[in-house]
């Protein structure tokens, strides 16, 4: 499983390396209700993930130190996990407090505890130090949170590497071919720009004063109407990406044009296969559940159909090989994605003490 072959000092116990000390979205926080666990793997580890009685969302190892059952299938009692196979019970710190056999004490055993927190709909897991997880390095998705948009969204565990999926979203010159319906001339023939601003990777595209996709016009109310368009996308390590869309009528000024932002958030489950939370919301139509259903469907058709089928293939054909030793061809609309595969192997080699010589 190991898919970074190329990398054999940077590479974890399991199909990693992956950034440890980093923020991850582990699902939309209302998906998470009182009384039912969850059972995912995040970076290749079990995690269980529940509510406590106070109605706090918690994250712990998800394998029981028993038998090794999947704590996260198991059942609530008095804000405490207990494990679906012989019943011991643990807290949102990770500490058995509950032994229900004969009278006899809880053994003295823990799972791990990792850092959980709830902000903008989303649940933020940290996979490495907890002493380093501060908050305030969550990526901003204010917007989710913000009565003033409506978002329709999605979450599904797709098939490939995770980094395959950040790709796709970092060079949108694949909608044309992949989301004939979604998208017109906006990301092949716009004008293009990639850079990079700290540990942030920016994909720019600008096309003025030309026809939207019918689909896009149809949304936005401008069928029939030329319009200029902006697309900016940013990432933030390992795979939280913003874009931000924005379209109106020529010459319109930046900020008076009409947003839809959008949240693409992959998390890997394993080396083949990804958490992929979306989300995209608009400021008009609030409250038209027939528009929303229209909105969601494209865009699920989009991303869970169209995209993750191809990225699936493409993962399969790279048969769990190392994505440099393929010798990729790089071309021009690669410079976001290059920049964040570069930036994201610095950080997972900085975080192991380790200087890479070639980067
Ligand atoms: S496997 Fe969990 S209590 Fe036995
Ligand atoms: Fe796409």
């Amino acid at each position: 499983m190991n898919t970074h072959a190329a990398m054999p000092n940077l590479t974890g116990p399991g199909g990693g390396p992956y950034l440890r000390n980093a923020w991850y979205v582990a699902g939309w926080a209302d998906e998470l209700v009182a009384d039912e666990p969850q059972a995912k793997v995040f970076l290749e580890e079990p995690v269980a993930l529940f509510r406590d009685a106070d109605g706090v969302a918690k994250a712990i190892g998800g394998r029981c130190p028993h038998r090794f059952a999947p704590l996260g299938r198991g059942r609530m009692a008095d804000g405490i996990l207990t494990c679906p196979y012989h019943g011991l019970g643990f807290d949102g710190s990770g500490t058995c407090v509950l032994n229900p056999h004969q009278g006899e004490a809880p053994p003295k055993v823990s799972v791990a505890a990792y850092p959980l927190v709830e902000r903008y709909r989303l649940l933020w897991i940290w996979m490495g130090d907890a002493a380093k997880a501060d908050p305030a390095t969550i990526p901003d998705f204010a917007w989710l949170d913000d009565p003033r948009w409506e978002a329709v969204r999605g979450s599904v565990v797709a098939e490939g590497h995770f980094e395959l999926y950040v790709d796709n979203i970092l060079d949108l010159s694949h909608a044309n071919f992949v989301h004939p319906a979604l998208v017109a001339n906006s990301f092949t023939l716009g004008e293009r720009k990639f850079w990079q601003d700290g540990e942030k990777v920016f994909s720019r595209y600008t096309r003025p004063d030309d026809y939207l996709s019918e689909g896009i016009s149809a949304m936005v109310g401008t069928t029939g109407r030329k319009q200029d368009f902006i697309g900016e996308v940013v990432w933030h390590a390992p795979g939280n990406l913003y874009f931000d869309f924005r379209v109106a009528d020529p010459g319109t000024p930046y900020d008076q044009m009409t947003l839809l932002p959008s949240i693409h958030a992959f998390t890997p489950e394993t080396a083949g296969t990804t958490h992929y939370l979306w989300a995209t919301a608009r400021d008009f139509a609030l409250g038209d559940a027939e528009f929303s259903a229209i909105m969601r469907g494209a865009l699920e058709f989009a991303f869970e159909h169209e995209d993750a089928p191809l990225i699936r293939d493409a993962h399969r054909l790279m048969k769990g090989q190392d994505f440099w030793d393929l010798r990729p061809l790089v071309l021009s609309g690669d410079g976001g994605g290059i920049r964040a595969r570069r930036q994201l192997r610095r950080m997972i080699a900085a975080e192991q003490g380790r200087v890479l010589e070639d980067n």
